[in-house]
């Protein structure tokens, strides 16, 4: 059987002025998978996340999503065809509650019932949020931020959940909830593509990975066996 992609990058290269960040990658994002791109501070991770979602334009290649070609299309368009980013250092609204935080993600959305039903979800995955409902953002935990920026993606029922770097700057049991509760979103059905340092934790989670350097992908496979290849566990895993 073959496998349906959601998400292709087709050699694509971003500048910023003269700094050409990323330089000719190929990524593949299968329906109902969790793939993982890793490396170092620098290596244009964000950068990546940034083009599919419209913020920063590609020089050339291109962005195919469900078969079309989005390429450079505002984020606005990007997002409303399916495809939500949890940005890096989780921006959400801190002047507004955590209910008013999750609705903004369904800005766009009509169905009520619908809405109703992914605010049920959310809080059965995050039952700390439906604790702090009514409290502001900004006066959450970094943790419990976290969950909020996941949540408010969620709450746009994405097509594609992009995540970049979720487990940064978290406690490690924390990490641990994060890195549980991404695997769970995916096993309910959520196609989602992972940006991490950490890449232990996103490795044990997601299906397949692909290892970034300087802009450019130097190595590619199923995360199991990522885990095991000698590269990845003495520049990424800390093994000797
Ligand atoms: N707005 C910008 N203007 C100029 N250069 C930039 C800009 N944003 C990123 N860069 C450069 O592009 C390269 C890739 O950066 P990017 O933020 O994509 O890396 P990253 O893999 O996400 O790193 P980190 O793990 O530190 O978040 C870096 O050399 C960075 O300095
Ligand atoms: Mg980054």
């Amino acid at each position: 059987m073959s496998e349906e992609i959601v998400l292709q990058l087709e050699n694509l290269h971003v500048y910023y002025g003269a700094i050409h960040a990323i330089k000719g990658i190929n990524v593949k994002v299968p329906r109902g998978k969790i793939i993982t791109l890793i490396g170092a501070n620098g290596a244009g991770k964000t950068t990546t996340l940034s083009t599919i979602a419209g913020l920063v334009k590609a020089k050339t290649g291109k962005v195919v999503f469900e078969g079309r070609d989005i390429t450079n299309k505002p984020a606005h368009i990007v997002n409303r065809m399916g495809i939500a980013l949890v940005p890096e250092g989780r921006r959400i609204f801190p002047g507004l509650t955590v209910y008013e935080n999750l609705m903004m993600g369904a800005y766009n959305r009509k169905d009520k019932d619908g809405i109703e039903r992914d605010l049920e979800w959310i809080f059965q995955l995050f039952p700390r949020l439906k604790e702090r409902i009514k409290q502001l953002g900004g006066t959450l935990s970094g943790g419990e931020q976290q969950m909020l920026a996941i949540s408010r993606a969620l709450m746009s029922r994405p097509k594609l959940l992009m995540m970049d770097e979720p487990s940064l700057g978290l406690a490690p049991i924390l990490v641990d909830e994060v890195f549980e509760v991404i695997k769970k979103i995916n096993e309910e059905g959520t196609t989602i593509l992972l940006v991490e340092q950490n890449a232990l934790g996103a490795l044990k989670i997601s299906h397949y990975g692909y290892v970034l350097e300087t802009g450019s992908i130097v190595l590619e496979g199923p995360s199991n066996e990522l885990l095991e290849n000698d590269m990845v566990r003495k520049a990424y895993l800390g093994v000797a």
